[in-house]
């Protein structure tokens, strides 16, 4: 049965995207089959764009690609996707609030797989000047994305 995988984070620009194609490139490269990732935004600024410019060449200089037009979570992706990640308190409480009663996605913080508990925050990286909070999220995102997978997604 295909899973689903929902990344979040407040303006799906920055960190989520990242984790979206962070995620998809962990699966191919274990050959993971019959999991679909996608990622969203809590608000609806940037609804329509493109990811922010550092994020699409903190990804390239990986070797990836992100083709993400945002959009914002809605109340079926609760009921459509089996895993929905936050990165970090303030997306849990917003999910949590968001979440309908009958929600069937499991929410969870990304950095909660794979990472030491004083660094399992992913910050927000959009308010710093240049692109290096870029390279460490993506840096968390690759070790989480990895342990979540070896966790729940492999058999
Ligand atoms: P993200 O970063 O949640 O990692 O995409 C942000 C991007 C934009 C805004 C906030 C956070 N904003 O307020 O526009």
């Amino acid at each position: 049965m295909v899973k689903k995988v929902l990344m979040i984070c407040l303006g799906n620009i920055c960190r989520s995207p990242i984790a979206e194609v962070v995620m998809v490139d962990t699966l191919e490269k274990a050959k993971v089959k019959d999991v679909e990732v996608d990622s969203a935004a809590i608000g609806g600024w940037h609804v329509g764009n493109r990811a922010d410019p550092r994020a699409i060449s903190t990804l390239q200089k990986h070797g990836l690609k992100c083709t993400h037009i945002v959009r914002q979570i809605k109340k079926q992706d609760f009921s459509e996707f089996d895993y929905i990640f936050g990165m970090d308190d303030d997306n849990m409480s917003e999910l949590r609030r968001l979440a309908p009663k009958d929600s069937k996605a499991e929410l969870l913080l990304l950095g909660d797989f794979g990472l030491e508990k004083k660094n399992r925050i992913i910050e927000d990286p959009y308010y710093e000047r240049g692109a290096e909070g870029f390279e460490t999220a993506y840096q968390q995102c690759v070790v989480s994305c990895a342990a979540f997978m070896k966790e729940r997604l492999q058999k």
